[in-house]
């Protein structure tokens, strides 16, 4: 009990949002004494909060930010600051909910890395708290990621804590090509315990037009193939689980009416100034997780100083990548931005102890004027 007490006293319920927020209080909390050498963190936490004058259920959570249920009325995400837990409203959803390998995609900040990606890139990401990777096959970080994760695992971090995903090239499609670069990928990769978290096709076809004569068929064709070798690496415990990205509305019912194992996510351009509103929906429709590249427009478009963005990013004394990032969570997407610049990317990561209003939802959605900053997917073959 003498182990308890500091703890509770720790507990600083901050919530952000909800009507519900300003009457959650801890009124007791257990937890299972497995803590770290430098921050709280606790294999399992019950914590009693009352809300809205009803007892609130007992929720179990991970280490550090993770989620409970209040009741059958609400969700809080918790987040651990150094050695204090703040709790947020979430409204219902799954904002925060901790990374768990081989689990669905989480609603979470995830790291975006590219071609300049280094394994010191990574491991300040790691320190900074992130847990959700992205790399494709394309983008030659995986390597990067797979040593400093590596070192990590060293250190004491949990391979079921961490989810990398990766992406099939448009130049290894194909049954053959995809099975023996995957297989390369998971090498890279560090061969990560159970498989590589999620693997997706990049792009439904190289970077073809739909209206070239026989295209679609041809390219259709390809993309059946490549699947049904992601399928198989499924079997084979290479790849936990499998997506797709770039897959507009036809790619997606295509893939959809044939595929044994359904796609568990769909990786795409999203962003105030794009939002794929009937895209979200169809994919949300088929229960499957929706996930955000270039979520700041590669801050190329003038997305991070659009006026709407800075008064709200002001008002909620935040960044306006932080308000985009939010945005999207609220929106059940999960971004995975990309620098390489230690400030921004802990700021990237410190969007879970605000929200935003109805109105500022409604304000952003606004700006939308499908601008892409790559390609529109849904003219590709
Ligand atoms: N599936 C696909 O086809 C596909 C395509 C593109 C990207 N992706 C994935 O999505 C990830 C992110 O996309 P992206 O790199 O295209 O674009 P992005 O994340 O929208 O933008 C990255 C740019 O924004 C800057 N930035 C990051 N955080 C910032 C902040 N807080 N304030 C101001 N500027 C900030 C970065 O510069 P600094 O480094 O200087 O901070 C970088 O120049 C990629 O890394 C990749 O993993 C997937």
């Amino acid at each position: 009990m003498a182990l308890l007490l500091p703890f509770v006293a720790a507990f600083s319920p901050r919530p952000a949002v909800s009507r519900m927020a300003s009457i959650l209080r801890p009124v007791s909390m257990k937890h299972d004494g497995a803590q770290s050498s430098s921050v709280p963190c606790f294999k399992s936490i019950e914590m009693k909060l009352e809300a809205g004058g009803l007892p609130g259920s007992i929720g179990t959570v991970g280490s550090r930010r993770s989620v409970l249920s209040v009741g059958a009325a609400a969700t809080f995400g918790v987040l651990w600051k150094g050695d204090r837990a703040f709790a947020a409203a979430s409204d219902g959803n799954h904002i925060g909910e901790p990374v768990v390998s081989g689990g669905p995609l989480p609603l979470t900040v995830g790291l975006g890395t590219g071609p300049p990606y280094v394994q010191k890139d990574v491991e300040l990401a790691i320190d900074a708290g992130y847990r959700l990777f992205d790399t494709a096959q394309e983008y030659g970080s995986e390597e990067a990621i797979g040593n400093a994760l590596k070192k990590a695992f060293r250190s004491g971090l949990k391979r079921e804590d961490v989810f990398v995903t990766t992406k099939v090239d448009i130049y290894n499609m194909g049954y053959e090509a995809t099975i023996r670069s995957v297989r390369e990928s998971f090498d890279l990769l560090g061969r990560l315990d159970g498989g590589i978290d999620l693997v997706l096709i990049h792009w439904p076809c190289p970077f073809v037009s739909k209206d070239v004569p026989g295209a679609v068929q041809k390219y259709s064709s390809l993309r059946k193939s490549t699947w049904e070798a992601l399928e198989k690496l499924q079997q084979d415990g290479v790849a936990k689980q499998i997506g797709v990205s770039n897959f507009g509305k036809r790619h997606l019912r295509e893939l959809l009416a044939y595929a044994t194992v359904r796609p568990a996510v769909n990786q795409v351009e999203v962003h105030p100034y794009n939002q794929r509103v009937e895209l979200a929906k169809l994919v949300k429709s088929e229960g499957i997780r929706f996930e955000a590249y270039s979520p700041l427009g590669k801050g190329a478009i003038g997305l991070l100083e659009d006026p709407v963005l800075t008064r709200i990013a002001r008002a909620k004394d935040k960044s306006v990548a932080a308000v985009i990032l939010r945005w999207l969570l609220q929106r059940d997407i999960t971004p995975i931005p990309l620098s390489r610049n230690a400030k921004r990317i802990r700021e990237n990561l410190n969007v879970f102890d605000f929200a935003l209003t109805e109105d500022e939802m409604r304000a952003i959605a606004k700006l939308e004027r499908g601008q892409f900053v790559l390609r529109d997917d849904e003219t590709l073959a």
